[in-house]
């Protein structure tokens, strides 16, 4: 596999860097993230964004903040440290894998407090303590990595050479470590000369798809055409699109899954046209802890997301009533086959999502 020229991520001198995604495809920014106020905001304001991406600068960023803790002993340590993780798991509600990952960087601390103990170590070192932090999120970012690169092989299994591709939103290189959930089998099936077309959905109202996809597909040389939300039922009906794949945030115990709104409009249309609508879930974005797609929590944004951004002027009345939800539930039943790093996982979902997990028991 070729390298990207994409990192969405920068460690350079000890300090953490993410691409700042509200400047692409314009100009290609890092933004230094040196408190915990800094990646809360690159979090809620989509600076960083993408289920895995979220739940990688969320361990880079509280290891960053752990710099402000001033404490001289362990217990004081992770009561700052616990203060810290509960505000940044509030920048963003859907996404499981901001939580996912804040509680890997916990344990992680509690294990480093019992092997204290177990030494009977009593000098309490923040810089050592720090260091391990470190470790632990390199380790989420590193397995971010190859479960994306697994996704991808066990992906083009599904996928025969120059098949037409409809994806929604951005589940490429930029919203994980690298290579992407959905967008991995295209990355590694052009590599291998698969000659994909992708159609790219804009993605509205943060358009994603327009700004993001499109942008990074291209860049990779990858044959990418962008269209509007409201013409994936055209391209269907043409017989264009011999698949779609998207992402995920969070995947319910059943199989439902919340992904970007429109997701689920998209595999309603693809069940009509009998086109498999395959969705890319690494294991952190399960959650076998709820039950199904009605008890996840779905974000709502501001409505001028809609009315005025990316427009010169308003386009709508003003004072017009908005409702403005980043994400829907695709239910169970039109989902073809969840793509896992582990593998490919078809119905019943809530029998066969929990056989994953086994070998962790
Ligand atoms: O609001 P966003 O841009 O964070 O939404 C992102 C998505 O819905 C992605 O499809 C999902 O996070 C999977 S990313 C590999």
């Amino acid at each position: 596999m070729n390298e990207f020229e994409i990192a969405p991520f920068k460690l350079t001198r000890g300090a953490f860097y993410i691409l700042d995604q509200t400047k692409l495809p314009e100009s290609e920014e890092y933004l230094q993230i040196k408190s915990k106020e800094d990646i809360y905001d690159a979090i809620s304001k989509l600076k960083v964004r993408g289920a895995p991406a979220i739940g990688v600068a969320a361990a880079y960023g509280i290891w960053v903040a752990t710099e402000e803790i001033d404490v001289d002993n362990f217990p004081d340590f992770i009561a700052a440290f616990l203060k810290i993780k509960d505000y940044i798991g509030e920048s963003r509600p859907t996404a499981v894998n901001l939580l996912w990952a804040l509680e890997r960087m916990e344990n992680k601390l509690s294990g480093i407090g019992n092997e204290m103990n177990f030494l009977n170590e009593t000098k309490f070192s923040k810089v050592r303590i720090r260091e391990r932090l470190f470790e632990e999120a390199e380790k989420i970012r590193m397995e971010d990595e190859a479960a994306c690169y697994a996704m991808g092989e066990h992906g083009l299994t599904l996928l025969k050479p120059g098949m037409g591709i409809l994806t929604h939103c951005n589940a490429g290189t930029i919203a994980t470590s690298k290579y992407g959930t959905c967008l991995a089998p295209v990355y590694l099936g052009t590599v291998r000369k698969y000659d994909f077309k992708v159609f790219a959905d804009e993605t509205r109202p943060l358009l994603q798809g327009a700004r993001l996809t499109a942008w990074e597909l291209q860049k990779a040389g990858i044959d990418v055409t962008l269209i509007c939300d409201n013409m994936a039922s055209i391209v269907m009906k043409n017989g264009w699109i011999d698949a779609v794949v998207v992402g995920c945030d969070r995947l319910a115990a059943n199989g439902d899954g919340a992904n970007k709104i429109g997701t689920s409009g998209v595999a309603i249309l693809a069940k009509e046209y009998g086109i498999p609508f395959y969705m890319y879930v690494p294991t952190s974005t399960i959650d076998l802890l709820t039950p199904t797609g009605s008890d996840i929590k779905i974000e709502e944004r501001d409505g001028e997301e809609i009315t005025k951004m990316w427009y010169e002027k308003p386009m709508a009345p003003e004072g017009v009533k908005t409702y403005n939800p980043a994400f829907d539930i695709t239910d169970a039943e039109y989902i073809t086959a969840v793509i896992t790093e582990k593998g490919i996982v078809y119905p019943p979902y809530d029998v066969n999502l929990k056989k994953l997990f086994e070998d962790e028991k």
